[in-house]
């Protein structure tokens, strides 16, 4: 059976006493994930600390949402992957759109943060998906198997096995339009059938979710689809009562 996950990604909001309610909440409400399930937190690099006490020991993990792709040295404003673990990260974002478009970071820099989180141990959650013009081009499919291809190119087919795929179509997040359950089942369906052209074994195994407007109230009718796994979750994350909806949404 394929592992499932639903991940926060906090992006840049919060503060520490808004951090400490929100997961003193979460610890309180959040139900027992099951055997192959899992929930995590990605938070700002400067409250991974605070996070790390707050949830060490309970049934959630946390992660950070950017890394650097170098191991260490005059790189002035990064954090590197040795830093993460110091944290006890389990996870990193790499690739997110935000990052992609505001930031600069191309298929290629995406797949070398994407290895540098692998060798380090860290389980990268690697972001992929299309912008409304592409999708309104016709160029969905070919979009996203550039941005895989990329990582495969560097890390090779087997690196699949320890990461997790997101698929987030741009035009979904943050704007409260969520692709319908069968729109992002097609699109997760071709990223599984594309790893399965070269590993049949990592495309059964690879935990792809869904990421872009996922709510309490859609939560359940994209994580029925056969082949979403579960979700990468922005603005609902930061509401406990809604986060620990979702992730209960995972379970039943
Ligand atoms: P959203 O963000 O849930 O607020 O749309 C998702 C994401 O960017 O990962």
């Amino acid at each position: 059976m394929r592992n499932k996950l639903v991940a926060g990604n906090w992006k840049m909001h919060g503060n520490l006493k808004e951090n400490a309610a929100l997961l003193e909440a979460l610890i309180s409400n959040m139900p027992k994930p099951g055997n192959n399930a899992d929930y995590a937190v990605c938070a700002p690099f400067p409250y991974l600390a605070s996070v790390q006490v707050a949830l060490q020991g309970t049934c959630i993990n946390w992660g950070a949402q950017n890394i650097s792709q170098y191991e260490k040295g005059a790189y002035t404003g990064e954090v590197s992957a040795d830093m993460l673990n110091d944290f006890g990260c389990r996870y990193v974002i790499v690739g997110h759109s935000e990052r992609r478009m505001l930031f600069g970071e191309t298929s290629q820099i995406v797949a070398e943060k994407y290895a540098a989180a692998q060798r380090a141990g860290l389980i990268p959650i690697l972001c992929v998906g299309e912008t409304l013009e592409q999708r309104d081009s016709d160029i969905t499919e070919q979009v996203i198997d550039e941005q895989l291809k990329a990582v495969i190119a560097l890390t090779g087919i087997e690196s699949l096995a320890k990461a997790v795929i997101a698929y987030e179509p741009v035009w979904a997040i943050g704007t409260g339009k969520t692709a319908t359950p069968q729109q992002a089942q097609d699109i997760h369906q071709f990223i599984r059938k594309g790893i399965a052209s070269q590993d049949k074994g990592i495309a059964e195994r690879i935990s792809i979710l869904y990421g872009g407007s996922v709510k309490a109230n859609n939560a359940m009718e994209l994580f029925v689809m056969p082949d979403i796994d579960g979700g990468l979750i922005g603005g609902a994350s930061l509401v406990a009562e809604d986060f620990v909806a979702i992730c209960s949404a995972i379970k039943s």
